[in-house]
């Protein structure tokens, strides 16, 4: 299969790393079709007005921004999407993958793949209440697979207009590769588009996914962290180009993530964040070590410690 233009591309939702400053940076880089915002939980008793406030849609505009919820209480999770279609948001995604054991001890999460009929009650709950598009994001299972095409099918009958594969069962973790024939599977067996995702770092890994599963978009989340100017890559790939990365641009990423986090936020807190961002950036870099081990008295000295070290050969 050969294909000539870029698939649509997606920035993967983030928990505790793809948060409004990173997103809002991303967003200035572009090159991507829609990003989304970490999981929302809805709880068991939910208080939706304070929960909404978590959701804004204008901050990765001109790209899409879908608001991604997580709960397990059908009633909720359609009250919840009201109040977010309402708000603006363009699509709204169910959660069906988080692996963290607070969220499937509530049933939430990646334990919506043990009951399929609950996973299909919830994701109709919410397509009955909207007009947006609602989405769902599956892993391939919880402890298995046995159920994966039974949850593929109960998320396509209740009415979603795509779904998002991250071929690995909850117990895999992050640990294993991403089953892409799992992806291909999904696509032979649904009639809706299927985004696959899992381990994409540079644009041989997605022609590679697009080539062997035949999907009709690709999600990068942990790639994007490492390499912000993953998606413009790929889109000069499409267009016969070699995508240079500007000069200084690394510098220029950080400060505009410190220019997006709010004023209240703590110098310490900004810290720890630039941490986590060079740890995924730098992973195989002779500095990584020199920058996370140090201590910073503000986020202004690691910034331009990172920046010097990021930039040099
Ligand atoms: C730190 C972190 C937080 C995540 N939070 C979410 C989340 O809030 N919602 C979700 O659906 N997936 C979440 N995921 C899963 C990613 O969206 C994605 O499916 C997974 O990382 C595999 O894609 P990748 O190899 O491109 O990173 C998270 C992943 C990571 C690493």
């Amino acid at each position: 299969m050969i294909q000539k233009s870029a698939p649509l591309l997606f920035l993967a939702p983030m928990e505790g790393v793809g948060d409004r400053p990173f997103r809002k940076t991303l967003a200035s880089i572009g090159g991507f079709d829609w990003a989304c915002t970490e999981f929302i939980r809805v709880s068991t008793t939910p208080h939706i007005p304070s929960l909404l406030k978590h959701y804004e849609p204008d901050d990765t505009a001109p790209i899409l921004q879908a608001a991604q919820i997580m709960g397990s209480i059908p009633e909720f999770m359609a009250e919840m999407a009201v109040g977010l279609a309402a708000k603006g948001a363009p699509r709204i995604d169910l959660n069906c993958g988080c692996p963290s054991n607070t969220v499937t001890g509530k049933g939430a999460g990646s334990s919506l793949l043990k009951t399929p009929e609950l996973l299909h009650k919830i994701a109709k709950s919410m397509v009955d209440a909207v007009s947006v598009p609602v989405t769902a994001k599956l892993r391939a299972g919880f402890s298995d697979t046995s159920l994966f095409r039974e949850n593929l099918l109960a998320a396509e009958e209740a009415g979603i207009a795509f779904l998002t594969l991250h071929p690995r069962t909850k117990e895999d973790g992050y640990g294993p590769p991403a089953r892409w024939d799992l992806i291909r599977e999904a696509k032979q067996l649904l009639k809706i588009p299927v985004i696959g995702n899992g381990d994409i770092l540079n644009v041989g890994d997605l022609l590679r996914m697009i080539e062997h599963t035949g999907c009709d978009g690709v999600m990068i989340g942990r790639g994007a962290v490492a390499n912000p100017w993953i998606f413009q890559e790929i889109r000069a790939h499409f267009r016969g180009e070699e995508y240079r990365r500007p000069t200084g641009a690394i510098g220029q990423y950080l400060k505009m993530f410190l220019s997006h986090c709010p004023e209240e936020m703590q110098s310490k807190t900004k810290i720890n964040k630039l941490k986590q961002l060079m740890s995924f950036m730098m992973k195989e870099s002779e500095h990584r070590k020199t920058i996370l081990c140090r201590t910073y008295t503000d986020e202004k000295e690691i910034c331009e410690l990172a920046t010097y070290l990021a930039e040099s050969p």
